[in-house]
């Protein structure tokens, strides 16, 4: 069986939602300090609504994969729900990571938060 699933190949070749968002309402930055990757999320909010989201990964494939599925994820979503996005989900949602790969997807469900706490303390300083 391969190592990986053709949905993680493919969002590790073609990564979506890659890039900066300058006027960001929202940035969240986390690093996994074992293999020393990084995401950094932006997030445009209008009305509690996800509208545009953006991401950085300095890392592994399935840090890279997990970034992009997470951005296809919440994009269009409201907060709340964003909020409740889970590593497991990104993972399902890639068809599944190796055991061993599914702190990779961690960091994705914690960039969300940290981009999501910024906009909370941004909203409600
Ligand atoms: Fe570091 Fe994947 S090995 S996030």
């Amino acid at each position: 069986m391969a190592l990986y699933s053709e949905k993680v190949m493919d969002h590790f070749r073609n990564p979506r939602n890659v890039g900066v968002i300058e006027d960001a309402d929202a940035v969240g930055e986390v690093g996994n300090a074992k293999c020393g990757d990084i995401m950094k999320m932006y997030l445009k909010i209008e009305n509690d609504i996800i509208t545009d989201v953006k991401f950085e990964t300095f890392g592994c494939a399935s840090a890279i994969a997990s970034s992009s599925m997470a951005t296809e994820l919440i994009k269009g979503k409201p907060v709340a729900e964003a909020r409740e996005l889970t590593n497991k989900a990104v993972a399902e949602a890639l068809d599944g990571l190796p055991d061993y790969k599914m702190h990779c997807s961690v960091l994705a469900e914690e960039a969300i938060n940290a981009a999501l706490d910024d906009y909370f303390s941004r909203k409600n300083p």
